[in-house]
């Protein structure tokens, strides 16, 4: 079993000598080629799956780094605001550290899947009558005026632990890859891959990647270029409307030469849908924004630049997260008899 990402790569983390290492052997995720993808973008084309992390999303890179260096400055609880993965990786790292855990979700708007996960770790969960949005604004001012550590990627180590992926992207292709499609919510996951790979430049790898970011139409701040105050769609882990790293993910579109665009639900629904079916990936739907996004925009490239070879698009969370969505989509189950000629019509007709 490969280690965990602090075992695998401390001198390039945030961690203080002394600080316990918290891990569930996160990382380590398969870069899977996506041979029908390639057709329709015309480029080579990987997926990069973050739904095999411990707890099915990339907050798990995060995670390990921010809950042991919280564990490290003596920290006994943590906390965050989370459209729910980050509240099943929050919860499950605090109880390995023997910490205790509060998460503030948006109520009614999660996946149920995280919402089991962070209930089975034991974590005190909030449902606000607001969006994710609101809830960092409270999370973040309670953490102001408690010991209670704030998780989120605004957390510094977050973002140090999910610069990682891009390591491993390098690291399995054995240069950089052209170009990296990315879902942009909170903004925190594309800003560490910017970190990731401007890191691995700087030790004389081949030129930075280009990098797209795709927010769902309802929740574009940063294809609109400012807040929505009602952000609505059907991937709800990124249905927020005031990005944290807005100015930090802004800045690694325009110096890597990318863009962020919007895809509509149904475009999300589509991507989401044939990954599963064509390709044998299963994702969340919000982790299909990025595919979405590729297949409606193509692999646009500013003027006197070349198209990319090959792409990445980060899948970040697992499609078990989210069965009602999947069922939703999904053709009816065939009711049958116990007989086998029934069962033959079934299957065969
Ligand atoms: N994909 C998934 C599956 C997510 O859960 C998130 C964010 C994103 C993409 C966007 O990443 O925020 O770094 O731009 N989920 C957070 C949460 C907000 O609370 O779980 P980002």
């Amino acid at each position: 079993m490969p280690p965990g990402l602090i075992e695998r790569y401390r001198d390039r983390l945030s961690l203080e000598p002394g600080d316990p290492v918290v891990t569930l052997n996160e990382g380590s995720t398969p870069l899977i080629e996506a041979p029908r993808l390639a057709e329709r973008i015309g480029a080579r084309a990987y997926l990069k799956f973050e739904g095999a992390n411990p707890t099915g999303s990339f907050k798990d890179r995060g995670m390990t780094v921010a809950v042991s260096r919280a564990k490290g400055r003596g920290a006994e609880a943590v906390i965050c605001a989370s459209t729910g993965n980050t509240a099943a990786s929050a919860a499950a790292y605090a109880a390995r550290a023997g910490l205790r855990g509060a998460v503030i979700v948006p109520e009614g708007k999660i996946a149920i899947g995280k919402l089991a996960q962070a209930l089975m770790h034991g974590a005190r969960v909030v449902a606000l009558q607001g969006n994710f949005d609101d809830a960092l604004t409270i999370v973040r001012e309670l953490s102001q005026k408690h010991p209670i550590e704030l998780v989120n990627s605004v957390n510094p180590h977050r973002i140090e632990g999910q610069k990682t992926a891009a390591f491993e992207v390098v690291e399995e292709l054995g240069e950089m890859p052209g170009a990296l499609a990315i879902p942009v919510g909170n903004a925190g996951n594309v800003t560490a891959y910017w970190r990731g790979f401007q890191e691995v430049e700087s030790t004389g790898s081949s030129p930075l990647p280009i990098l797209y970011g795709f927010q769902a139409e309802g929740a574009a701040p940063l294809v609109g270029g400012s807040p929505v105050a009602h952000p609505e769609t059907v991937a709800s882990a990124i249905r927020i409307g005031n990005p944290a790293r807005w100015e930090e993910a802004m800045t690694a579109f325009t110096t890597s030469r990318g863009r962020v665009a919007a895809v509509s639900d149904e475009q999300i629904l589509n991507a989401y849908h044939w990954l599963a079916d064509t390709e044998g990936v299963f994702c969340e739907p919000a982790s299909a924004a990025s595919v979405a996004g590729l297949l409606a925009h193509g692999l646009p490239v500013v003027e006197d630049a070349e198209p990319p070879e090959s792409v990445v698009c980060v899948l970040t969370g697992h499609g078990l997260k989210d069965p009602d969505t999947a069922l939703g989509k999904a053709p009816a189950v065939i009711n049958c008899g116990n007989d086998l000629s029934a069962v033959e019509r079934a299957v065969f007709d």
